[in-house]
């Protein structure tokens, strides 16, 4: 399929790139000075964009490539695609789920752990020599607490199942009621956040969840509460959750994702209650490279003229 033109919108993994290498003529967006300059250049070759959770394809992208069939991110979000367009011109779009699901929802059970045990500033404590003037301060248990999950799909579910191994209550408030046996629902984000000790935010970025985590669910969770977010930065207002952190008016977050990444709002680097990560929720060595697989498998299929394996349109 050397004929085959693929853009990466932007540095992923060696292995991806090295995989697309192989198998088809490979643009890197990121390489040339004016990615517009290049583009014009390129843009007749290239029918299949691989883009991530920081560079998709958005709008702009996709008027520039005139060739274009298929759009398979490195991802499951889909956040940084403009589907509308896709739509309309017929491109395909596959992402990478399922693959990733255990990885983004054992890191959540991470951060709920070292928010409340307070792990990062416990291995501060014992590595700065403030252990010889006494012990840690007391931290907060996590068995047997009662748990929110915003969205309750692939993800939010794997985190349910994992929280059920500690003993948790689980409620969830998600798009549609689902047939849980175990699982309380409620109809609104704050009426999950008042009845939960920690909130897990996992649901998909789109216009209706935006900011979904707004004052309103912050203060209903309270200064004891715990806020995890492994699903994307815009579904917390983040100035809201900033000032609630500062304030006391939050008790704790772990943070996987962020508004403006790779931007950390300043006000948390200062704080004691907070765990913070650059986005790293499927960067395992095993999981990677089965997301670059799901990649290149999907531009094979498509270029064959197979079935997608993992169509979102
Ligand atoms: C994805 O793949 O969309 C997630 O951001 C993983 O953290």
């Amino acid at each position: 399929m050397e004929n085959v033109g693929v853009m990466m919108t932007t540095p992923m993994s060696a292995y991806l790139e090295q995989q697309l290498q192989q198998r088809f003529t490979l643009f890197k967006l990121w390489e040339s000075p004016s990615p517009t300059q290049s583009l014009t250049r390129r843009a007749d070759l290239v029918k299949a964009v691989v883009g991530d959770t920081k560079i998709g394809a958005d709008s702009e992208l996709i008027d520039s490539l005139p060739r274009l069939e298929i759009v398979s991110t490195y991802s499951v979000g889909l956040d940084k695609i403009d589907l509308e367009k896709c739509r309309e011109r017929g491109i395909r779009v596959t992402n990478t789920p399922d693959v990733l699901t255990e990885d983004v929802s054992d890191l959540a059970i991470g951060l709920a752990l070292a928010s409340l045990r307070k792990i990062c500033a416990c291995h501060a404590f014992a590595t700065t020599g403030s252990w010889k003037n006494g012990d840690f301060q007391l931290a907060t248990k996590f068995s047997g607490k009662s748990i929110g999950i915003l969205g309750l799909g692939r993800i939010g579910s794997a985190i349910a199942k994992r929280a059920e191994a500690f003993g948790c209550n689980i409620s969830y408030h998600s798009r549609t009621k689902r047939q849980t046996k175990n699982y309380r629902y409620y109809s609104n984000a704050v009426d999950l956040a008042a009845n939960c000790q920690i909130l897990f935010v996992a649901c998909s970025l789109t216009n209706e969840t935006r900011h979904i985590v707004n004052r309103e669910v912050i203060d209903a969770l309270g200064p004891r509460g715990v806020l995890v977010n492994i699903g994307r930065g815009a579904l917390v207002d983040e100035h809201e959750l900033v000032s609630a952190l500062c304030e006391g008016r939050l008790g704790s977050a772990g943070l996987d994702v962020f508004e403006n990444e790779p931007h950390v709002p300043e006000p948390l680097l200062e704080l004691e209650n907070v765990v913070l990560l650059p986005h790293v929720g499927t960067d395992t060595v095993e999981t990677s490279m089965t997301m670059a697989d799901l990649v290149v498998a999907n531009l094979e299929c498509h270029f064959l003229k197979k079935r997608l394996l993992t169509p979102v349109i």
